[in-house]
């Protein structure tokens, strides 16, 4: 047996984190996992999240905890910063004074999407919205500060236990007869559990650096919304296809924002499932959100 680890996940009671801890309860039944949200800590103060983080003295720190609304980024941008920047300083400086692994998630927006193809962890950020810079600035924190921290990229995420993009596109199919559906931006859409299985696997090969994790293949929104509908067997409610101008989001997004995730396949041995799959998945294990 190996000495017990003790792994904190703060942003436990998100989408993310509400499946992170499940998974790491289970992928690791000898170590202690624990799950503080902003009622146990609030990243945005310093010295608070400093002095808790060395009293609990864990050896691994997740940080899944963000201000994820995009748009509400964009109009409270003193806001952003102060989580997904700041508030991702003050995990790395806890952590470093415990001796603390740093895990912390960022995001495809972090990217401009004029690539055209997928993006390896290597191409330059420029992010287009406050959201993208917010993180952005998370992740140079982290690389300063803290020792071999583990960065993990993803995109479009969905899980049970959030607001997201399946439950509101099943929700408004029940409401109206035609949904308006972006058609302009090109993801992957990626299952909570499948990223949480990725990030437990690279906490225990002890990985570093920048990792791009995402479901597999890649779509736009209004073919990701046709899905959802076709494997919900739901048929009355027509999606319209409409460009992002349209619609006029107050955060500008990527056109394309597909992560290359041959990092993960080549350090790691995983590819994660096709999107289609994991979708399936999900909607045949979450009858009540369906
Ligand atoms: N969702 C996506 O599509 C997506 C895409 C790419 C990357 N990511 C990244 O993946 C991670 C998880 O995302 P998610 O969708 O699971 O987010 P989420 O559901 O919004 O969960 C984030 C959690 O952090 C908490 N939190 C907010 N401010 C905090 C603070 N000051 N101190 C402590 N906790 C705080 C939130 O609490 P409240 O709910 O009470 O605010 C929430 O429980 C984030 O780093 C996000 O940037 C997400």
């Amino acid at each position: 047996m190996g000495s017990m680890k003790r792994i904190l996940v703060i942003g436990a009671k998100g989408m993310l984190g509400r499946d992170l801890v499940e998974t790491l309860r289970t992928s690791f039944p000898g170590d202690e996992i624990t799950g503080w949200d902003v009622e146990e800590i609030d990243i945005q103060e310093e010295r608070s999240t400093v002095t808790r983080i060395k009293n609990l003295e864990p050896g691994v720190i997740v940080n899944v905890a963000a201000y994820t609304d995009v748009d509400g980024c964009e109009l409270n941008e003193k806001k952003a910063f102060a989580i997904n920047a700041e508030g991702v300083k003050h995990v790395a400086l806890g952590a470093v004074r415990c001796g603390a692994k740093v895990v912390t998630l960022s995001t495809d927006y972090i990217f401009d999407g004029k690539k055209g193809s997928p993006y390896v962890e290597e191409d330059p950020p420029n992010p287009l919205n406050v959201y993208g810079r917010s993180k952005w600035k998370g992740e140079q924190y982290v690389q300063e500060l803290a020792k071999d921290p583990l960065i993990i990229r993803t995109q479009w995420l969905y899980g049970k236990h959030g607001k997201n993009f399946v439950a509101s596109i099943l929700r408004q199919a029940r409401e109206k007869a035609s949904l308006s559906v972006v058609n302009d931006q090109i993801g992957s859409p990626t299952y909570t559990v499948d990223l949480s299985h990725a990030i437990a696997l690279l906490i225990e090969r002890k990985a570093r650096g920048i990792f791009h994790v995402a479901n597999n293949d890649s779509c736009t929104w209004y073919h990701y919304a046709r899905r959802i509908l076709e494997l919900s067997g739901i048929e009355g409610a027509k999606v319209v296809p409409v460009s992002s101008k349209e619609l006029a989001y107050p955060a500008v997004r990527p056109a394309y924002s597909v992560l290359d995730t041959q990092k993960l396949k080549r350090e790691a041995g995983l590819t994660l499932r096709p999107w289609t799959e994991a979708l399936k998945d999900y909607l045949s294990s979450n009858p009540e959100r369906a």
